[in-house]
């Protein structure tokens, strides 16, 4: 079926491809070389894209056809740079499902980032921790995750992927290894030779905005997860459809629902992302230079 015959009401799925091409044209004479990292940085994590060398910083805003975000934590930028001299791009702040865009539109920028070029992602989030082994501030690489989202970023016409955008991705991608092992091996090595404990588990998505309920939090421990948050899944989701490996770290920002006595606040999320910054940083920074090397 072409793109122009499909029903009516999927059209809240935009022509991705040629806004994606004009985009695309916008962002390349701003890049020094092609990127070959891409980074999503969540909430209260963007700070690490101040870091990079001869950086540009494009606000959301400003780039065509990109969504932006209306969330406190995240700053809404596109930065591009580099780091231990690799090319990276950044998102500086992500669009959530939450905030009323289509799981299309939040996951344009991963669509982006792959047409640019990047050979790996690097999706960072704050997350609320399920497993009771977890205490807020733990980094946790993702193993795997569960979409209880209620959608995936996929459905409709299957979106071109390449530089060309004429060479459709599969129609039904595996997602058994969407979280690249050999990524996962740099992360842990690059985290024991720093001294940083880093955990490991399954990552479970929810829309959100609401927090979780205790009850809720008690069905996602019985399905297998250890973390729970509102993002990340649509775009690993899009990063496998282009065939992109991808590293998840989900900072845990608090305790789920229900597993601890105290209220679950947006500025207490914020807070500890904050104070994990410095770990993150080093960590990052050595997973970007080995990834790099590679
Ligand atoms: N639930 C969902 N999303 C989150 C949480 C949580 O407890 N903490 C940070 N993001």
């Amino acid at each position: 079926m072409d793109r122009d015959d499909y029903p009516r009401s999927t059209f809240h799925l935009r022509p991705v491809n040629t806004e994606l091409t004009e985009t695309v044209n916008y962002i390349r004479p701003h890049c020094r070389r092609p990127p070959a990292l891409g980074l999503i940085l969540g909430s209260g994590l963007g700070a690490y894209a101040d870091s990079f060398s001869d950086s540009k910083v494009l606000p959301f805003s400003d780039i065509p056809h990109f969504p932006y975000s209306t969330v406190s934590g995240h700053p809404g930028n596109l930065v591009i740079g580099s780091v231990e001299g690799v090319p990276c791009i950044a998102l500086q702040g992500r669009i959530h499902f939450y905030e009323g865009y289509s799981m299309q539109e939040i996951t344009f920028p991963v669509r982006l980032l792959g047409c640019l070029g990047i050979r790996s992602l690097i999706v960072t989030n704050a997350a609320g921790g399920l497993n009771p082994d977890f205490r807020p501030g733990d980094l946790m690489l993702i193993a795997d995750h569960i979409n209880l989202m209620g959608s995936n970023p996929l459905i409709g016409p299957n979106p071109g992927i390449g530089p060309d955008l004429d060479e459709p991705g599969p129609r039904f991608p595996d997602m058994s290894t969407a979280y690249d092992a050999g990524m996962q091996d740099i992360a842990r090595d690059v985290a024991g030779r720093l001294g940083i404990p880093i955990r490991r588990g399954v990552y479970l998505g929810v829309t959100g905005p609401s927090y979780e309920t205790p009850a809720e939090i008690r069905m996602c421990r019985t399905l297998g997860a250890d973390a729970v948050g509102m993002s990340t899944v649509p775009e690993v989701i899009v990063a496998a459809h282009m065939g992109i490996p991808v590293l998840g770290i989900s900072c845990i920002a608090n305790m789920a629902a229900g597993m601890e006595s105290r209220k679950i606040t947006h500025s207490d999320v914020l807070k500890t992302t904050k104070e994990t910054e410095e770990k993150f940083r080093l960590l990052l920074t050595g997973i970007i230079k080995t990834v790099g090397s590679c």
